[in-house]
Formats: structure tokens, C-alpha cells, sequence
């Protein structure tokens, strides 16, 4: 059993608890328990607080961005950002006319912050004596509604434990506000709101719009706060404070010792994009007006979370992993939930929990899409309609670069167009080094895979009549065009690109960037090229027409790609194992252990950078790069394409490739462990689980230090749901039937997960050594699946249950 210091409740695994004060590691918890819907996020931050050394109260609305010119020592460039917007949350009391509250000005007697997973509520439970000897007990609770998806509620309770007298209470909406989550971003330009608008609201309450500079999105903040004594709403004196982009009211009140008073403030955003309005002003006004009070806010918001659950919760053992996968599954949902379904957003990387690379979308939408595909097909779909939204701008992009179809942007935010930047600063040695990584058009394929295996779970034919085909045509279309043929050998190739390890974006000593044939991604477009193939059979006839018309395919082409998919050059070391691209066997060796010795968690490529020397130079990669076929794909698919292109390889040779690999492997990515954890799982379970371990308490374990106080790190939260569900259950959808391939690892003491396909319930469910499957009694008739390659039929209400292989099995 790990010894972790995890601030996790071990008893029922349903929240993560803080039970001391600790500014060091503020900015952390505010990403870690930050509360969101999917249309909206706020972080953990005191409302109390404002940005500052300690806190930071980011607050953004999926897909929100704006670009910002800035003139940089290198050159000028025009950033887009995920806009921190006006704060909702400013609530704050004085005694007697003395100092405002603030945690950082008290002496604090007993401190404890939790989020409750299962309700979607966040607590700060504080006891503290103010420097007049004061003592007062404080409780908030707090939630950004799931039902609701524009609306936030916060209600502080406090209790005089030894005085009475007068408190003002202020209560504001504050626009003041910059993107200063990230100290890397200091040189760029970071205010990127306008006020507009601020006033009192008829009958109560006050609001404020503010504007984005570039982009023109109104967003406004409607608030309402009402204070209670024994549970009954007071009438008290009100004063209003205003000043540009900020508007508060302060309320004056009785206290009397011993007895409770309640402030509860409900808060609307609503921003001039939103769905069903006519203008976003108004909108927030009136949810205002008919907003409910906490109490019944609450209410409504625990059964929306509570049906969330029962689609979503597993149950698994030891505890403490349970915990962090409800974490993970609770960030997910409040990332990308039914209410993301209308919004034109893509899967940010770091949730929309801070600021960090500035909420641009990668591909890490393919660690959440089988998880999410599953459980809510609405949202998966919307995450790939993000894509297809955008595919004239990556058909502008491929054409920028000389090639046909589609190639989307390596980093994209509201357009489409490629937003990776074309330096980034090294703080060890003071330089802007150039970066490449923009060439990272493997992701492309992560598209096209992620087309095709939300067309498998789910099924919809529609969605792939209308858009995935569109998207895999192109995308098949680009990788046709990219690739070059080498009659030499008789093969295509792919050059100047990225892999996955971005440590590699040129060739020693080259005039021009990128590399060569890097495995992963020759065999990602050859996977794209066979299953277009596939999918002019799923087609219906007249769609598959209209299709040719439309993009003016012909059989010529359709020869061509075919040709292309069964030629593609693959480099193989010497050993026989995959290599990671065409040259990096010949690198000069890298001590990773020595330099991980002597330089902590030091990202290599800036002390090498720092150093003088050039990363690329070096036999050390960042993360995963050709594991990530084993991630994605399954043994038996890496071999079939490999005997496609007429290579034999063998499983001995794949688990050499990733032994190999992985030894010259930073993981300077949360998202590395990750994929290792997914590909090693039949191969080596228990290397698989020891990263999964690892990988599993990236933002809960304060040993870790992985910055997430600039944002929680999803791909690897969601990833780890995929790995349970995935490459230890063994659940994949082939021909529309369900197969079970289990490998469990021994640490994994139990094991239940739910599942709902079509219009079947499933519980599946580890108990010892073995796997019970029950279908439920109101299954509307017999499901078939496949147990390990053999067909298996339930009844509604049967339950079968089947011996686990010696390895799979534990306790
Ligand atoms: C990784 C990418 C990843 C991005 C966002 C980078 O550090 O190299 O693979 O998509 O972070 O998670």
C-alpha cells in the first residue's frame, strides 16, 4: 500500500479534505476542488480573496477566449487566451468598522476545507479569533449548479462564539480581474476585458457586464444576496459601492452570540454566445429575479449530481484509488458535461481550472472520449463536432503547408488556426528557444481515431453520415498528400514532422525542422488510410455518393490511399524493435538517471538548452511517443498493420519496443506515465499498475508538484478511467458487440463497474478470482458479448460468472 499523505476521506471515498490552512498550497487546492458544470468554472479560491502571491479566483466559461497582441523581446505575436472572467464570488464581512475578513489576517483556531464528490459541494469550515480577541465560527458551502448550468450559489453561515455586535457584510461582482494565473505568461499582454456596465438590480441584487477586447463577448454577472437570522430573511440597510468594472453592496447587521446568521448569495453568468437568449444581459437579470434560494439551489443541484453518479460511479479497491477516480470522474463531468453539449468547445487540457497553455485544446480529448462516449454520447459528440466545426480552417492549414485535405492545428482555441507558439521561454537560461512543436500533426490521426471509436460505442450513424466520414475522408486525404514515395525502398514516408516526444522537433545541425518517419505517426496514418476504407462500407449507399460528389473522390484516389497504406516506410533499430523515427537509434546516449540525480524534476530540455547544447542531440525523450500505438491500439491491430505493410512483429519484439523506449523516457508529461500504464497492461501488468499508481495522484498527492495550481492535468484524470475500464476490464466494442478481455492487475482487490449499451444494463464485477456478469431484469431482451473470444448470451436477470485467468485474478 502506497504511504501517500492523500487528502482523501478513506472512510466512504466520497471527499478530498484539507483539514489546515496552508498558503504554500492554496493555489493547488484552488484548481483540485474548483466547482464547474461544464458551462461554467470557478476555483476553490476564498471569496474573500483577490488574485495575489496566495490566491487566485479564476473563474471561465467553456470555449471563452480572446487574442491579445503582445510584443515580445523576439518577435510580436497575437495570443488567444481562455479569459479569466469577472469575479463572482466577493463576499466579505467586517466587525465593529475593524479590518475585512481575510483567512490571511486571523489567527486561525481550527480549519477544514472539503469537497464533497457525491453532492458537488464545496465547505470551508473556519474557527478564528480577529485581533481584537473576537472568536467566530465560520461555515460556506458552495456550488456552481449542475442543474442549472448558469447559475452558483454561496451561503456563509457565522456564529459570534464570544461577542455580539455590528457586522457589515460586502457582497460585489468584480471585473477588475487579469489572466495572471501563469508567471511564464508575465511578458504578454493579460488584461483582456473592457468594462461596460455596472448597477443595482431591480428589485434586489446588482450586475455587471463586462466585454472581451477582441472577440466582443459580452459577459455578464447577475447577484442577489440576502441575509438570514434564525432562518428568516432580515430587511437590512443596504449601500452601494461602485467603481469602473466593479460593483458591490454592503448590508449592515446584528449579531448576537450563540446565534447563527446565514449571508447567502445566488449569482447568474450568462455571456452574449450562449443558446437561448436574446441578449445575455437580460438573460442574467432575470435568472436573477428568478432564482431560487440556496437551500433549494442545493437541492436541485445534489439530484442532478446524484444521477450523474449513478451513470458513472465504479467501485474499486484500495479505497484511496477509489477516491481519486471519483475525483477524476467528478473533474470530468464538471469539464465536459451535457450542458458542453451545445457549446461550440473543445477538451482543454488542463480542465478549465487555470490558465495554463492559455486553455488551448491538444489531443488530449482522447483520454476522455471512450469514458465519455459510454456514459454521455451527447458530450463525446460534441467534443468531435468541435473539430468538424473547424474543418475548413484545417483545410486552410494543410493547404498553408502545401498539402490536400485537412491537417487540424497541433494547439487550437476559438478559430481552428494553429495558436502554438513559435518560441517559448527557458527561465534557467533567459532565452526564447524556438519551438517547433506545432509539427506535430499526428493529430490528426487522434481525430480520425477518435471519429471511429465513437462511432463504435455508440453507433450513430447519423453523426458519421454528416460529419465523422467528412472528417476521416480528409483527414485521409492529408496523409495521402504528406506522404512522399521512396522508390529506393520502394516505400512512402512522412517528413518533417513531431512525434508525441516534443523533446525532438528537429535534426542536429538541420536547417529546417522536423524529423522523419516517426513510427507512431507513419502507422497512425496508415490505420487512417485502411479504415476510411472501412467506412465507405458502413456507409449507405446514397451517402456514400454524395460523399464522392461532394468531395470529388474517385477510385483513382481511393488506389492511392490503399497503395499508401500497405507501403508505408517503418523504422526498425537494429535489436529489431520500433524505433522512434528515422535517425534516433544513431543519437548520442543520455544518463537519464545521472541527470534526473543531480537535477530534480528539472525539464531536460531547458538545462540542456541552459547548457548551450541542443536537446536534439540526445537520446531522451519526453514522453511517450511510440507507446502511444499500444495506448491506443491493440496488440493484434499493431501486428495486422504491420504484416499489412509486410513487417512480422511479434509480441516478444512489441514488449522489447516498449522496454526500450521506455528507459530513455523523461515523463515530463502526467500524460507519459499514462500511456505506458495503458500500453504495458498485457505485457507487464505489474509495471502497468505501478505507473497507473503513479499517474493515478498527479494532482492529489502534494508531493507530486506538478503545477496544478495552474490547472488540473484531465488527459491523465480521464486517461486513468479509460486504463480501468479499457486495458484492465478488457472492454471494447468490436462489430457492434461488447468483448471482455480482463487483466487485472493483483492490486486490484475489487472491481464493479455499470454499464449501459444500447438499450442493455450490465453490471460487471470482480469478486476474487472471478467475473460475474449480470444483466439487469429489465433488459428488454437477451445480450450477447464476447468473454475472452468466446460468445456468451444473458438473459434479462441472468447472471454468469467466470473464472479470471491465474494472472488476472487477486485475493
Ligand atoms: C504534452 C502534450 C499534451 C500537452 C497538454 C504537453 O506537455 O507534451 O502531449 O497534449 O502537454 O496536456
Amino acid at each position: 500500500m502506497p504511504t501517500r499523505n492523500l487528502p482523501c476521506n478513506l472512510d466512504d471515498a466520497w471527499s478530498i479534505v484539507f483539514d489546515h490552512y496552508d498558503p504554500a498550497d492554496e493555489g493547488r487546492r484552488e484548481a483540485l476542488l474548483a466547482l464547474g458544470n461544464g458551462y461554467f468554472v470557478t476555483r476553490a479560491a476564498a471569496p474573500e480573496a483577490k488574485a495575489d502571491d496566495i490566491h487566485y479566483p479564476g473563474i471561465y466559461r467553456a470555449g471563452l477566449y480572446n487574442r491579445l497582441e503582445s510584443h515580445l523581446e523576439v518577435e510580436s505575436v497575437q495570443e488567444e487566451s481562455l479569459v479569466n472572467l469577472p469575479n463572482w464570488l466577493p463576499l466579505t464581512f467586517r466587525i465593529e468598522g475593524g479590518d475585512w475578513f481575510s483567512v490571511d489576517q486571523v489567527e486561525i483556531l481550527s480549519y477544514r476545507q472539503t469537497l464533497d464528490l457525491r453532492q458537488g459541494v464545496l465547505h470551508r469550515e473556519i474557527q478564528f479569533c480577529d485581533r481584537q480577541g473576537r472568536q467566530t465560527r465560520l461555515h460556506e458551502q458552495r456550488l456552481v449548479s449542475m442543474k442549472q448550468p448558469h447559475l452558483a450559489g454561496l451561503q456563509i453561515e457565522l456564529t459570534a462564539e464570544n461577542w455580539s455586535g455590528n457586522i457589515e457584510i460586502r457582497s460585489a461582482l468584480d471585473g477588475q480581474v487579469e489572466n495572471n494565473n501563469v508567471s511564464r505568461y508575465d511578458p504578454y499582454h493579460d488584461q483582456h476585458l473592457v468594462p461596460a456596465i455596472a448597477e443595482p438590480l431591480e428589485p434586489e441584487g446588482i450586475w455587471l457586464m463586462m466585454r472581451t477586447s477582441q472577440s466582443d463577448i459580452d459577459i455578464t454577472l447577475a447577484a442577489r444576496t440576502r441575509v438570514s437570522i434564525d432562518d428568516q430573511v432580515a430587511e437590512l440597510e443596504r449601500t452601494l459601492d461602485q467603481e469602473a468594472a466593479y460593483m458591490a453592496e454592503r448590508i449592515q447587521a446584528q449579531v448576537e452570540q450563540g446565534r447563527a446568521i446565514a449571508i447567502e448569495k445566488i449569482a447568474a453568468l450568462y455571456t452574449s454566445r450562449d443558446l437561448a437568449i436574446s441578449n445575455g444581459a437580460e438573460a442574467a437579470r432575470e435568472a436573477i429575479q428568478f432564482a431560487p434560494n440556496f437551500n433549494d439551489l442545493l437541492d436541485a443541484h445534489q439530484r442532478a449530481w446524484q444521477q450523474l453518479w449513478m451513470r458513472c460511479d465504479l467501485d474499486i479497491a484500495p479505497v484511496e484509488y477509489l477516491c481519486a477516480m471519483r475525483l477524476h470522474i467528478f473533474q470530468l463531468l464538471q469539464t465536459v458535461s451535457l450542458h458542453t453539449a451545445d457549446i461550440d468547445a473543445g477538451v482543454p487540457a488542463r480542465g478549465w481550472h487555470g490558465e495554463n497553455y492559455r486553455g488551448h485544446i491538444f489531443w488530449d480529448e482522447t483520454f476522455v472520449l471512450s469514458f465519455l462516449s459510454w456514459r454521455f454520447p451527447a458530450a463525446a459528440r460534441s467534443i468531435l463536432l468541435y473539430r468538424y466545426r473547424r474543418l475548413d480552417a484545417a483545410r486552410y492549414l494543410a493547404r498553408k503547408y502545401g498539402y490536400q485535405g485537412a491537417l487540424f492545428p497541433w494547439r487550437s482555441a476559438s478559430t481552428g488556426r494553429e495558436e502554438t507558439p513559435l518560441y517559448q521561454f527557458n527561465p534557467l537560461s533567459g532565452r526564447w528557444m524556438p519551438d517547433h512543436t506545432h509539427l506535430q500533426h499526428h493529430i490528426n490521426a487522434i481525430v480520425a481515431h477518435n471519429v471511429w471509436l465513437y462511432y463504435n460505442i455508440t453507433r450513430d450513424t447519423e453523426f458519421l453520415c454528416e460529419y465523422g466520414a467528412e472528417l476521416l475522408v480528409e483527414i485521409a486525404r492529408f496523409w495521402a498528400s504528406i506522404a512522399t514515395y521512396n522508390p529506393e525502398c520502394d516505400r512512402y514516408e512522412i517528413h518533417h514532422v513531431v512525434g508525441p516526444d516534443e523533446y525532438h522537433t528537429a535534426y542536429p545541425h538541420a536547417d529546417t525542422p522536423g524529423i522523419n518517419n516517426n513510427t507512431y505517426t507513419n502507422l497512425m496514418a496508415a490505420w487512417t488510410l485502411c479504415h476510411v476504407q472501412k467506412l465507405f462500407d458502413l456507409l449507405p449507399y446514397s451517402r456514400r455518393n454524395e460523399l464522392w460528389h461532394t468531395l470529388q473522390l474517385s477510385q483513382d484516389e481511393l488506389d492511392h490511399w490503399d497503395g499508401v497504406s500497405r507501403k508505408m516506410q517503418v523504422i526498425f533499430n537494429q535489436d529489431g524493435t520500433l524505433s522512434q523515427y528515422e535517425g534516433f537509434e544513431q543519437l548520442q546516449e543520455f544518463d537519464l538517471q545521472q541527470f534526473e540525480q543531480q537535477n530534480d524534476d528539472q525539464r531536460v530540455d531547458w538545462v540542456i538548452e541552459a547548457q548551450g547544447k541542443d536537446i536534439n542531440q540526445y537520446k531522451v525523450a519526453k514522453q511517450a511517443d511510440v507507446a502511444m500505438l499500444f495506448f491506443l491500439l491493440s496488440d493484434a491491430e499493431v501486428s495486422d498493420l504491420l504484416e499489412r505493410l509486410g513487417y512480422e512483429f511479434g509480441r516478444s519484439q512489441m514488449q522489447q519496443t516498449l522496454k526500450c523506449h521506455f528507459q530513455y523516457t523523461a515523463h515530463q508529461s502526467s500524460l507519459s506515465n499514462l500511456v505506458y500504464a495503458g500500453a504495458l497492461a498485457t505485457f507487464d501488468i505489474e509495471k502497468s499498475w505501478q505507473l497507473f499508481d503513479q499517474v493515478s495522484f498527479t494532482d492529489l498527492s502534494p508531493e507530486a508538484n506538478t503545477g496544478t495550481e495552474v490547472g488540473i492535468h484531465l488527459g491523465a484524470m480521464a486517461g486513468t478511467l479509460h486504463i480501468l475500464q479499457h486495458c484492465y476490464l478488457g472492454l471494447e466494442i468490436e462489430n457492434g458487440k461488447i468483448c471482455l478481455n480482463p487483466c487485472f492487475p493483483n492490486q486490484l482487490e475489487r472491481f464493479c463497474l455499470n454499464l449501459h449499451h444500447r438499450q442493455h444494463d450490465l453490471q460487471i464485477k470482480k469478486v476474487g478470482t472471478e467475473l460475474n456478469i449480470a444483466a439487469a431484469p429489465t433488459n428488454p431482451n437477451t445480450v450477447q458479448i464476447f468473454y475472452q473470444g468466446e460468445p456468451v448470451k444473458l438473459q434479462p436477470g441472468d447472471l454468469k460468472t467466470f473464472q479470471l485467468r491465474q494472472a488476472d485474478a487477486s485475493g
